[in-house]
């Protein structure tokens, strides 16, 4: 089967990423959001990681314009009835993801490919809004998506080996590397990433060492990009919280239990980078 056409649901963190890749790669992209202010955040989010490119030489300034000439936004699911793949990436809510996947089933060609970009939720369920259970697999992406290398993807239970095929065809097309864990909690990243970033709100919360120390110790004494806390706030606190909630909700297992810390800094409107304000002021 022959991806041309790539939808996007959400223009936020991770959308906005993906469809930069998409387009970069060549696909002809349509990208969904809930209103024209978030759709025009999106894309300005895009352009500046564009110029970001163009600034490094990773890209030439040709290349970016040809990029965004693949890119249409739109505010109309009906948009996407030329689509070969979707990658739904909107918030981590079960409701909404399977809201989306009903309605995307009736608007999308029969022989479209319909993903989940979901950090922890269970992709079968997904499926089971649909008609097209073969077709549906989780294709997660890593943030900022221009930058990580790799896609983990989501095989359920109902994922025909066709399916795997063009999405991993697609996956090499962007120039990633894959692999693939069972639909279970937070595949193989997130279930090893999400107890250590929230036993690092413990250390914090529980005042054993200042979230500057903790970053530190863990950037230079394990070589990690970034310490655990202002990981945290790049992925984003309240996405981060939605991932843990869905994993312990699954588990039952304190590993993945959420600190009050963070359900409180989430209810306070501390979201992160994108909000301005978490562990660390970027404002
Ligand atoms: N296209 C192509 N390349 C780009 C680009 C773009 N749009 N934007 C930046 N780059 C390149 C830069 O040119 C640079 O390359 P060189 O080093 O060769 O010059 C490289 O990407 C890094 O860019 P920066 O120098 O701007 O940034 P940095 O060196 O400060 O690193 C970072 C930033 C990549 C984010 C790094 O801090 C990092 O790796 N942090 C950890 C990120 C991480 O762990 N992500 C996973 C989060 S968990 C997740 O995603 C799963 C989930 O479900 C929650
Ligand atoms: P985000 O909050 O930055 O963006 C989500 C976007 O989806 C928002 O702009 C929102 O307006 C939009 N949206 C919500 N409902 C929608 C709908 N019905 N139609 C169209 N758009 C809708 O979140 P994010 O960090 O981009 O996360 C998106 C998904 O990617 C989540 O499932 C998350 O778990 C996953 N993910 C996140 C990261 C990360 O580091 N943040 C990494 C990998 C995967």
């Amino acid at each position: 089967m022959e991806i041309k056409t790539v939808g996007v649901i959400g223009c936020g963190l991770m959308g906005a990423g993906i469809v930069e890749v998409c387009a970069r790669a060549g696909y002809d992209v349509v990208v969904l959001e809930v209103n024209q202010a978030l759709l025009d955040r999106g894309l300005a989010r895009l352009r500046g990681s564009l110029e970001k490119a163009v600034a490094r030489g990773k890209a030439s300034q040709e290349e970016a314009d040809r990029t965004l000439g693949h890119i249409r936004g739109t505010l109309s699911l009906a948009d996407f009835a030329a689509c070969d793949l979707v990658v739904e990436a909107a918030v981590e809510n079960m409701e909404t993801k399977k809201d989306l996947f009903s309605a995307l089933d009736t608007v999308l060609p029969p022989h479209a490919i319909l993903a989940s970009n979901t950090s922890s939720l269970c992709v079968t369920e997904m499926a089971s809004v649909t008609k097209r259970g073969d077709k549906v697999l989780g294709i997660h992406f890593f943030n900022p998506v221009p930058v990580m290398p790799l896609i983990e993807f989501v095989r359920t239970i109902l994922t025909s080996d066709e399916t795997m095929e063009a999405a991993r065809a697609f996956g090499a097309s962007l120039g990633k590397t894959m692999v693939t864990a069972k639909d279970t909690p937070g595949f193989i990243v997130n279930r090893l990433l999400i107890p250590y970033i929230l036993d690092a709100v413990r250390v914090y919360e529980n005042g054993l060492a200042s979230r500057e120390d903790i970053d530190t110790a863990i950037k230079l004494g394990l070589n990690h990009p970034m310490g655990p806390l202002t990981l945290l706030d790049f992925v984003g606190l309240d996405t981060t919280l939605f991932i843990a909630d869905a994993m312990f909700e699954e588990y039952k297992d304190e590993r993945y239990a959420a600190p009050p810390l963070l359900r409180r800094m989430v209810i306070a409107g501390q979201l992160g980078r994108k909000s301005g304000k978490g562990f660390y002021d970027y404002r």
